[in-house]
């Protein structure tokens, strides 16, 4: 079985945790598409732990982890996340595998995405300004470095230099400051080396991997409307984080693809700017209240909203998601009344799918169908049956309006506080 994992809204659905849940049944865990500007929540007991780049499923003694070819790798953040991990007792070795062919994000594509943000000014994107937008530019433009090229350090520096002078010469441009090509090539070639071990030819190993029948998990990071394709342009990520980048992030064919899950939160967030129709500050006042909802990378906090399934509707469509993961189902407890959102009005008529135009988005207004709320902590519940009827009949419709199949309800950050619809 394997199983492409996405999730359904504007990113932080709780993946991280469901990919920890799942992992159990897995052997493989991917992670093919975005950067470190992902940040996946996994809590065991006392212990919480926040994962950039390396899939969520290391946290399971035995599994293997792979950062495969789709993603954008900053080498020294990387070597920083490993260590954290190793120092907490996390071992890696043999179990961390890194593509050669994945990009490197290097100093400057962090320079000019927070230039390029400053240009904006209120227009700004709201990126994590961890240079994931320029990394990719320059994978389509094809003046990237990769991964193969840093385990190669004699050319690695030449073609650093090269874009060292070119990419100084914008940043002079846009304001910035230069980049000292020695500091990046001695910073980058000490990563490069601590990596070593772990790079390997991801296709050809994760074939292998398929051939022995192993069961691979594909973690998605960010959401379907942070897509580059698929989301509200230009507020988006610069991947794919739909379920077709787990193909194109991995080798993997679609044909050997068995099943999606999308992970969706029981009401909405988004962090940085763009377009967020339910966005009410009704529910963003009551959860930063309980000190919820604050970005897991960046700290900044999270925009909240209603449940939107006009968003989730499309999301299960492009994703193709079968089954549904519902998280934060807790954060509802103390409402007595749960809103969601059922149709768009835009400009006079009723319509049921997100408009392309990030533009236009912002002329709709939300309509909702309202729910009585259950008003008792389910934090401690286990079974489907054990929630409070009210509960069960917004997941209904949640999964309803949606059009997928409920599979896992999530009442708490635990992986025990997790149980199958
Ligand atoms: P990801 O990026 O999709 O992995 O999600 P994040 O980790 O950025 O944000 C999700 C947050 O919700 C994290 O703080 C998780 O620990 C937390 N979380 C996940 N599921 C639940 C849940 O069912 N209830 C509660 N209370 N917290 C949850
Ligand atoms: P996970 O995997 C939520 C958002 C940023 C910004 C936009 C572009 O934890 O769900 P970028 O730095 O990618 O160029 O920023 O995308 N963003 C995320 N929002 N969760 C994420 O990842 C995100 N990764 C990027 O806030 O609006
Ligand atoms: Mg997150």
């Amino acid at each position: 079985m394997n199983t492409i994992l996405v999730g359904a809204q504007w990113g932080d659905e709780g993946k991280g945790k469901i990919i920890d849940v799942l992992t159990e049944e897995a052997d493989i865990v991917v992670r093919s598409q975005g950067g470190n500007n992902a940040g996946h929540t996994v809590e065991i007991g006392k212990e919480k732990f926040v994962l950039h780049l390396i899939p969520s499923g290391i946290l399971r003694a035995g599994k293997k982890c792979i950062i495969s070819n789709g993603v954008v790798i900053d080498p020294v953040a990387l070597v920083k996340e490993i260590e954290g991990l190793e120092t907490r007792g996390i071992k890696l070795a043999g179990r961390l595998l890194i593509s050669e062919t994945a990009h490197l994000v290097l100093p400057y594509h962090r320079a000019l995405d927070e230039q390029r943000e400053l240009r904006k000014g209120r227009n700004k994107i709201g990126t994590t300004k961890r240079g994931i937008g320029p990394a990719y530019g320059d994978k389509a433009a094809r003046t990237g470095l990769r991964m193969i090229d840093l385990m190669r350090p004699k050319s690695f520096s030449a073609k650093l230099k090269s874009r060292i002078e070119e990419n100084n010469a914008i940043l002079k441009s846009l304001g910035g400051t230069p980049l000292n090509f020695r500091e990046v090539e001695k910073a980058y070639l000490e990563a490069g080396k601590r990596l070593r071990p772990f790079v390997i030819n991801s296709v050809v190993w994760l074939h292998e991997q398929l051939e022995k029948k192993k069961h691979i998990l594909f973690e998605g990071a960010q959401g379907t409307f942070l897509d580059i394709d698929f989301g509200t342009y230009p507020f988006v990520t610069s991947s794919n984080t739909t379920a077709g980048g787990s193909c194109t992030g991995s080798g993997i064919p679609p044909h050997r693809m068995d099943r999606v899950v999308g992970v969706m939160k029981a009401y909405t967030t988004r962090v940085g700017e763009g377009p967020l129709p339910t966005e009410a500050a009704e529910i963003g006042d009551m959860l930063h209240g309980m000190g919820r909802e604050f970005g897991a990378t960046t700290g900044r906090a999270r925009r909240c909203g209603w449940f939107d399934a006009v968003a989730t509707r499309y999301a299960r469509v492009v994703n193709g998601i079968d089954e549904l993961a519902i998280t934060n189902l807790d954060g509802l407890d103390t409402l007595k009344e749960i809103k969601i959102c059922v149709a768009y009005e835009c400009r006079g008529k009723r319509i049921a799918y997100p408009p392309n135009d990030a533009e236009e988005l912002l002329h709709c207004r939300p309509i909702y169908r309202k729910f009585a709320g259950w008003q008792k902590d389910i934090s401690g519940v286990r079974s489907y049956q054990k929630l409070p009827k009210a509960t069960q009949k917004y997941l209904t419709a949640l999964a309803d309006l949606t059009g997928a199949k409920l599979r896992i309800v999530s009442v708490g950050p635990q992986r025990e506080q997790t149980f199958d619809a």
